[in-house]
């Protein structure tokens, strides 16, 4: 009884041996083009329409939290490590960053670059990325991506 499963065993690695080497010109070259393009070279040019990529449920999402001194102190430490090599300390779009991937980002400290935009759709950005804009994508919380919603917006009210 106890070899013939042995015996089947024995042989299982042949096909399997077969099938990954089949497979492989297939696996190469689907893992080539994320090697070749170069996401961060392109500057500018990788204009988005925001409206048409953001679901209409994540534009109508409100925002869930009730920021207090402290939220916000966290969310504006995480913008400090996150965020502020690009966007500036106080949001003016000058960070480090963004200089030296020669991007052209917008002056959070002019209302009118967040007007007409909902919470929702800020927080998807956040979340998600933009264009240049990476996302955060599970780094911070929702409820801090929240505040600095809130944070974002409070950088054209000083
Ligand atoms: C690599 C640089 C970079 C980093 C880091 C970055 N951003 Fe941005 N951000 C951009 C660029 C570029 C845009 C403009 C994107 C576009 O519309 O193409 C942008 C746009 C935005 C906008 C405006 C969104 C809109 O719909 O107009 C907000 C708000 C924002 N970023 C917040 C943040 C926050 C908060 C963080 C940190 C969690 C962050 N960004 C990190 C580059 C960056």
């Amino acid at each position: 009884m106890t070899p013939k499963p042995l015996f089947l065993l024995s042989i299982l690695p042949l096909p399997v041996l077969l099938l990954s080497i089949l497979l492989r010109p297939g696996a190469q070259t689907q893992q080539q083009p994320p090697a070749t393009t170069p996401a961060t070279t392109s500057t500018t040019t990788t204009t988005t329409t925001p409206a048409a990529t953001i679901p209409a449920a994540a534009l109508r999402m409100v925002n869930p939290v009730k920021p207090t001194p402290q939220s916000l102190a966290h969310a504006k430490a995480i913008y400090g490590y996150d965020c502020a090599m690009c966007h500036g300390d106080n949001g003016n779009g000058h960070g480090d960053l963004a200089a030296q991937m020669k991007l052209s980002l917008p002056d959070l400290t002019k209302p009118a670059s967040l007007q007409g935009k909902t919470d929702g759709e800020l927080f998807y950005v956040i979340d998600n990325g933009q264009g240049a804009m990476p996302a955060e994508n599970g780094r911070a919380k929702p409820e801090d991506m929240w505040n600095m919603v809130v944070l974002v917006r409070s950088f054209s009210q000083q």
